[in-house]
């Protein structure tokens, strides 16, 4: 589904990702875990398509097809899904409204007629009760307000409608409590199917308690040192990173 190679990317003159191998299939879920600053926020941005961002070498194959010139809506489109660490706030518009829109400009974009009011209203319904949504919070500003868990719980609510082939969760867990942790990552497990992959990236191993991923990638100065499996997390948990450093000698 997807697949990069060699990728480096940065700001002007500053570089951030240093040479990223990373192939994500169908039916996986990967998590990338990592110091602050190592670049995980920068590799996701990068792959949602973020213009901030300057790709300078290596490349990004997602479905067999190079991404790199696609403006970061055409991969939205094509099934790429970013949550963010730090949520946009847009008054006035109502997160029913927002996920509308969203569902209805890559329809759009695949040559579709909007979605029928009447199947928009049964899907908003079926992913709210899934999620365990108030109905309420649904006609609230998007993210004005909104307390930390509850700007997750938005995001997860969007991933939801939108049904992504690939799923970019940055730091979903912080800020939630443990019953909302539970109930976001039961969400994504039950959206995950064999067609789906998600990419989480977190802190923490406990989430990976509840979304259990397939690899485990440790990113370091922008580059992945050590892939393993869910025990990985486990074990820096445990230890920290500083073994990492020292075993693969950064
Ligand atoms: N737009 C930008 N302009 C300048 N520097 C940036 C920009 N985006 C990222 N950086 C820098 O690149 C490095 C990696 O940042 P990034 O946000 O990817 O780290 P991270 O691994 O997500 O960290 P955290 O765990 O704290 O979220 C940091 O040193 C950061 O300051
Ligand atoms: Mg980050």
């Amino acid at each position: 589904m997807l697949k990069i190679e060699n990728l480096h990317a940065g700001v002007e003159d500053k570089s951030i990702l240093k040479g990223i191998n990373l192939e994500v299939k169908a039916g996986e879920v990967h998590a990338i875990m990592g110091p602050n600053g190592s670049g995980k926020s920068t590799l996701s941005s990068v792959i949602a398509g973020k213009e901030e961002y300057e790709v300078s070498e290596g490349s990004i194959i997602f479905e067999g097809e190079d991404i790199e010139e696609l403006e970061a809506d055409e991969r939205a489109h094509k099934g790429i899904f970013l949550s963010f660490q730090y949520p946009v706030e847009i008054p006035g518009v109502s997160v029913t409204n927002f996920i509308k829109t969203a569902i209805n400009e890559t329809r759009k974009a695949k040559g579709l007629e909007e979605m029928p009011a009447k199947d928009m209203l049964k899907l908003i319904r079926e992913k709210s009760d899934l999620l365990e949504i108030d109905r309420k919070f649904l006609s609230r500003s998007l993210n004005e307000g909104f307390s930390g868990g509850e700007k997750k719980r938005n995001e997860i609510f969007q991933m939801a409608m939108l049904e992504p082939k690939l799923a970019i969760l940055d730091e979903t867990d912080s800020g939630l409590d443990i019953d909302a942790l539970r109930i976001v990552a039961n969400g994504v497990n039950k959206l995950k199917s064999k067609n789906n992959a998600v990419i989480v990236i977190t802190h923490y191993q406990r989430l990976l308690d509840y979304i259990v991923p397939d690899y485990v990638h440790v990113l370091h100065d922008g580059k992945i040192v050590k892939s393993g499996s869910k025990e990985l997390a486990h074990e820096l948990e445990e230890k920290g990173y500083d073994w990492i450093k020292e075993e693969v000698g950064v």
